[in-house]
């Protein structure tokens, strides 16, 4: 049986006559970028996501870079990262030139571990950190009181990394609200996903808003009257119209993947296998289901390939051993959790449209994997 890590062709056939009247209405208005449509997406997050402001950008990587620039980060500020992470978090810090300061992971959450964080913040040290992005990993929220908490403490803005947990909840707020603002990923393969790149920012400071309506505008507020050093970073009026439809089945597919996620869990609990942690506080929408084992997450991952189920290794290496981040002068050892979580982690596909026979094959071979051990 083939089992693909995602299904979106299925995911699309039930909406699709809706997705093409959008489309074809965008075409035959001929206006492609920002505009009415943008706007009826943006308050449609405004008002799904409690936020007082969301900003449509052009993907979930520019929406940090434009979040940090917004909150004033500056060139050679620090900027505190969880070292196990999709590259984005940090690459999108160092690219407006802040400094990635990592941090350890909780060993059962893989979310940013406290201890960490207050370890880097309390180290006397020439650098000023400025900024702290929790990041929501795989659909679950990181400790966002004791983040807040830390962060007034050490006076820094936090930017909520929501790339991955667009809809869950945290202690009943939707995540990206908490901090002072929170990046959003639009990428296809994301909960809500779009027809190609797109990503937002929610915030509830009116100053913080206005300024990153301009930033990603080319610094412009009135066109040709450039009053600050923007960028590029505009949303798509299709990828708007479509994201708008599809918002309408976001909480009925994070459902359905919550379903998914209990179904395995049921099945594989006793298997010496460790299943996905829910936060205390946090609701969970398993954008992965992500599965553990002493046992090499390649080897595991590999067996399930070549049975047809797409399993995959979200990351294999964590952000302070990448090459591009060797000028920061991490070395192996650092953040023991991080690496072990690469070289023991890896996922089962979840989403919506997994029949039951793919759930039950699926769990099948994880078993069939671990009796030969
Ligand atoms: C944790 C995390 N941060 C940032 C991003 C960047 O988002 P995008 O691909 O839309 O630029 C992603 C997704 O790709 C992500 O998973």
């Amino acid at each position: 049986m083939k089992i693909s890590a995602l299904d979106l062709k299925k995911q699309i056939a039930p909406i699709r006559q809706e997705l093409d009247a959008a489309v074809k209405e965008v075409i035959d208005n001929a206006s492609f970028i920002l505009g009415a449509g943008v706007e009826k997406f943006e308050q449609h997050i405004v008002e799904y996501s409690g936020a007082k402001y969301a900003i449509g950008v052009s993907n979930g990587t520019d929406a940090i870079s434009l979040g940090l620039l917004a909150l004033g980060i500056k060139p050679g500020d620090g900027v505190v990262c969880p070292a196990f992470t999709y590259y984005a978090t940090a690459g999108a810090a160092a690219n407006i030139g802040a400094r990635p300061v990592f941090a350890d992971i909780d060993e059962d959450t893989y979310n940013i571990s406290l201890t960490s964080i207050e370890k880097v913040l309390a180290k006397k040290s020439k650098l000023k950190i400025k900024a702290i992005i929790p990041v929501h990993l795989y659909g679950a929220c990181a400790d966002m009181d004791e983040i807040l908490r830390l962060a007034r403490k050490y006076k820094i803005k936090v930017l909520e990394d929501t790339a991955q947990a667009f809809g869950a909840e945290y202690k009943g707020a939707k995540a990206g609200t908490l901090g002072d603002c929170g990046a959003v990923s639009f990428y296809p393969g994301k909960n809500l996903g779009a027809f190609g790149d797109a990503g937002l920012i929610l915030t509830n400071n009116k100053t913080l808003a206005e300024k990153l309506k301009i930033l990603r505008n080319q610094g412009n507020k009135d066109k040709y009257y450039h009053s600050v050093l923007g960028r590029n970073n505009r949303m798509d009026t299709i990828q708007a119209v479509v994201l708008d439809i599809k918002l309408k089945y976001l909480d009925f597919w994070n459902r359905s993947r919550q379903e998914v996620a209990r179904y395995y869990n049921n099945n594989l609990s006793g298997w010496n296998i460790k299943l996905p942690v829910v936060p205390d506080g946090s609701t969970h929408i398993y954008h992965q289901y992500v599965l553990r084992s002493s046992l090499s997450n390649k080897l595991f991952m590999n067996y399930l390939q070549k049975k047809g189920i797409d399993s995959r290794v979200f990351y294999p290496v964590p952000l302070h051993l990448q090459k591009c981040f060797k000028y920061l002068g991490y070395k192996a050892g650092d953040f023991v959790q991080a690496e072990q979580a690469a070289k023991q982690t890896f996922t089962l596909p979840v989403y919506p449209e997994l029949t039951v026979e793919q759930r039950d094959y699926i769990i099948k071979t994880v078993k069939e994997f671990m009796h030969g051990q």
